[in-house]
């Protein structure tokens, strides 16, 4: 059983210059506990497959499932359901500025109504799992770039979700801190969540040693076990 099933999808806009095919009769299936790298070049397609995947945005046609349910027929509360299963992180990190790093992590765990007792306990917990148990009292403004996706990170891993969905997570950081944060995936992935990362650097996928989706103006041009970036 798949835990993503995308089934034929294409997103088509309507531009002044005529349709835009941005995503072209994509189909995959990503199971429990995969590790898949998703990459192209920028404008390849590759926000448009996630936000098709948490529901932001409907294809134009196609299908795609989240543990066999339907994500586009799903009625508000499931949709909350589903984006809890999903962790989401972004280029810009997107961190509440005026909470602290254990706020901000903590915050996403109230709105899901949890007991303070939990979040006392869970949280130091998360924030130790991505090494940064001395900065939890850090406002964003005090911690480095890296040290703000390790956060985001895990404030998406809180809600316990099915799969980590990373876009473009090393965008805004230098060559070292990305190897942390991919390092920090591939551990993640380890302990037994899937993960997907988006990305356009060639020299993070060649080494990851994983599964690779290969978009290419909005079609699939490749997906290998053990792939390597290519275009
Ligand atoms: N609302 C929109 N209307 C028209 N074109 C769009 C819209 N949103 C995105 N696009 C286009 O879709 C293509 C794919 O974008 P995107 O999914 O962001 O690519 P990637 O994440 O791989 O860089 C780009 O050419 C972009 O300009
Ligand atoms: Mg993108």
């Amino acid at each position: 059983m798949s835990l993503i099933h995308f089934k034929n999808v294409s997103k088509i806009y309507n531009t002044v210059v005529g349709p835009l095919t941005v995503l072209d009769n994509v189909s995959f299936e990503i199971g429990a506990g995969e590790f898949v790298s998703l990459v192209g070049k920028s404008g390849a397609g590759k926000s448009t497959l996630l936000r098709s995947l948490i529901a932001e945005l409907a294809p134009s046609k196609g299908k795609v499932f989240f543990d066999e349910k339907d994500v586009h027929k799903m009625k508000h509360r499931d949709l909350c359901l589903l984006r809890r299963r999903i962790g989401m992180i972004f280029q810009d990190f997107k961190l509440l500025p005026d909470k602290t790093a254990f706020e901000n992590v903590a915050f996403a765990m109230e709105v899901a109504g949890y007991s303070d007792k939990k979040i006392r306990e869970d949280v130091p917990e998360v924030i130790k799992l991505v090494g940064l148990s001395d900065k939890m009292a850090n406002f964003p403004v005090q911690l480095s770039a890296g040290e703000k996706q390790r956060i985001a990170i895990a404030r998406a891993l809180i809600q316990r979700p099915d799969i980590i969905v990373a876009d473009e997570p090393t965008g805004n950081l230098d060559p070292i801190n990305s190897w942390d944060i991919i390092k920090l995936l591939v551990k993640i992935n380890e302990l037994g969540t899937a993960v997907i990362l988006a990305t356009h650097v060639k020299e993070i996928i060649n080494t990851i040693d994983k599964r690779v989706i290969s978009l290419d103006k909005g079609r699939i041009i490749r997906d290998e076990e053990r792939g390597k970036y290519l275009i």
